[in-house]
């Protein structure tokens, strides 16, 4: 029997968390061999939710979950963690600006980095789901010197999720036939889909398209504006779709993408597609034992390198709000 794995998980009362808690305890992210600890953080106002999803997580006789650990104190919840999915995040109310939002969020996610690199185990892999996405793993990365900034991730396996279902939907085709695609940039309005190297069974995505302008005129507004069609339908923001893609994301990451493909994760830049150095940036990585690879040398077109610096620079005016706190 594998030791236990600590998992931290943020915003565990919420509805993201709700969806989430109960795939990891069933073996979905870290296989169905693999013993877990799951640390619960919310805060204390919602303690008594998170009670409840504790009583129900043992209800469920998980064979898998070994314990489970509540807390509104972060360095309860982060002690020897291995594994930290950070959701929890100030949602944004009426009448806040994007820059408030930034900074509440940044004020949280200094916070976490800071106690992450205090109590976490020295190889810890993170996780940030909570939005502003990208820009509050940069402030968690920046507060947490002691730890390797490859660890630190943001999510856009959603957005990739998404672009694969347009993709085998419009060609009638099997979703796990799609492989390849990327999702460059932001987790944002401004992130760039993008179908020029995806394949199905070997074949060009681009030469299976009867209308070469679907691409630009349908696919790519579509992926980006799917979030908010969600929240349109449901009154609410994509929760089991976001859970399920932030299980997909650490199992990649921990266990290793699938042969001869690759999956899209926000992760700090080495430079690569001019890019610089550092800024937390949507790109196709490959995975292998535990660590990631960014795909090298795919040629990129005109309009794609304007949707890349596009998505580039909304990153740098978000940090710019938040420069105080890296
Ligand atoms: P929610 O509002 O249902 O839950 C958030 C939870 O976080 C609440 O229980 C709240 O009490 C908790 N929380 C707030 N501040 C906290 C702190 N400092 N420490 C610990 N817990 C804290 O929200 P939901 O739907 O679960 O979404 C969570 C986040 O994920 C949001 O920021 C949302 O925008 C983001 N999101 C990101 C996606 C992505 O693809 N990257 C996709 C969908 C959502």
């Amino acid at each position: 029997m594998k030791a236990p794995i600590r998992i931290t998980v943020t915003g565990a009362a919420g509805q993201i968390g709700y969806s989430l808690l109960f795939r990891i305890a069933n073996g979905d992210m870290l296989g169905d061999d693999q013993p877990i600890i799951l640390q619960l953080l919310d805060l204390p106002q919602a303690q008594q939710v998170l009670r409840g999803v504790m009583m129900e997580l043992e209800d469920c006789a998980f064979p898998l979950l070994q314990q489970v650990i509540i807390s509104d104190d972060p360095k309860i919840a982060f002690k020897d963690a291995e594994i930290a999915m950070l959701v929890g995040a100030r949602p944004r109310s009426k009448g806040m600006e994007r820059k408030d939002l930034l900074e509440a969020n940044g004020v949280i996610f200094s916070v976490q980095g800071r106690i992450l690199n205090e109590v976490a185990a020295r190889h810890v892999k993170v996780l940030v789901v909570g939005n502003p996405a990208n820009t509050n793993a940069l402030i968690a990365m920046k507060n947490a010197p002691d730890l390797d900034p490859r660890n630190f991730s943001a999510m856009m396996r959603l957005d990739h999720n998404r672009a694969i279902a347009q993709v085998a939907q419009h060609l009638f085709q099997p979703v796990r036939d799609v492989k390849r695609m990327i999702v460059w940039g932001n987790h944002s309005g401004t992130q760039y889909p993008d179908l020029n190297h995806a394949q199905i069974r070997g074949i060009p995505v681009r030469d299976l398209l009867p209308d070469q302008n679907w691409a630009e005129n349908e696919f790519i507004p579509t992926v980006q504006k799917r979030g908010t069609m969600v929240i349109e339908a449901r009154g609410l923001s994509s929760a089991a779709s976001a859970a399920n893609a932030a299980v997909a994301h650490m199992h990649d990451w921990v266990l290793g993408a699938h042969h001869n493909n690759w999956v899209t994760m926000s992760v700090p830049s080495d430079g690569s597609y001019d890019i610089p150095e550092g800024v937390i940036y949507g790109f196709p990585v490959r995975c292998n034992q535990g660590r990631y690879q960014i795909v090298q040398n795919l040629a990129i077109s005109e309009l794609g390198r304007r949707h890349m610096q596009d998505s580039y620079r909304e990153l740098l005016e978000e940090r710019e709000h938040v420069k105080h706190l890296l």
